[in-house]
């Protein structure tokens, strides 16, 4: 079985990410490390991540119950699993969960909403592929007004530094004194993408909280707070 299947099939991470710290040089196969993300898992071969065994290939699958969860991430926590700062990490919140879960996707360190957590890797790995970037609803606070012109440029696509971001949907929910609340809906994930297009038309953003997924709301779920994903849910979400 490939390295990145079977690191995802653990409930490590997704096998993109598997990819990734196998550059990195940061997976060992008997001790050793192993760079190569294309490497066949042997019968008997010992995976390490990061210093931690995650179980040896006994060329049956590595049975794990999938569990789905919704968080509504607060401010402050990281998606990444591990933070050289030493930064609250989003698992820090699922103290009763047993299953070693992992955040589809990345919301910046001070964006709350909507994340899907999760140890099934290959529904991370279809998600997270450009091929079926599935939209994002973002609700912003930006400083002072989006006036007509810099939503029309949001609306077409505006470069991000070298990118030019694909059509956008955009609303503005309230314009008040110094502030306007603006609803965007993106299809694309680049790094700090929304943050970096109100940049482009001269708005600074405050706050930004992702309040859907496609069709999946948060709802009302509290800040810090999770709740598993029902059946209908994870079969959206399977079939986005
Ligand atoms: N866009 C951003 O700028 N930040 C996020 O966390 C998500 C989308």
């Amino acid at each position: 079985m490939r390295l990145n299947k079977f690191i995802a099939q653990a409930g490590i991470c997704s096998r993109r990410k598997a990819d990734e710290l196998t550059l990195a040089g940061k997976v060992k196969i008997n001790g050793a490390v192993m760079d190569q993300p294309g490497y066949d898992v042997q019968d008997g071969d010992k995976v390490e991540v990061d210093g931690r065994l995650i179980g040896a290939y006994t060329g049956g699958k590595t049975a794990q119950r999938k569990v789905y969860f919704m968080l509504n991430k607060p401010k402050g926590y990281i998606t990444t699993l591990s933070d050289e700062k030493d930064r609250p990490v989003v698992t820090d919140l699922f103290t009763d969960v047993e299953e070693r879960i992992f955040p589809i996707g990345r919301l910046d360190y001070n964006t709350s909403g909507l994340l899907i957590m999760t140890n099934d890797g290959d529904l991370s790995y279809r998600l997270s592929h450009p091929k079926h970037q599935v939209y994002k609803t973002y609700r912003a606070r930006i400083s002072g007004v989006l006036g007509p012109g810099a939503e029309a440029r949001l609306k077409k696509g505006v470069d991000i530094g070298g990118y030019v971001t694909a059509p956008a949907q955009v609303k503005v929910i309230r314009q008040a004194a110094g502030s306007a609340i603006v609803e965007i809906k993106i299809s694309e994930g680049k790094n700090r993408q929304v943050r970096k297009m109100f940049n482009a038309v001269g708005n600074k953003v405050l706050d930004l909280e992702r309040i859907a997924i496609g069709e999946l709301h948060m709802g009302h779920l509290l800040t810090g707070h999770y709740r598993k994903l029902t059946r209908e849910e994870i079969e959206y979400l399977k079939n986005c």
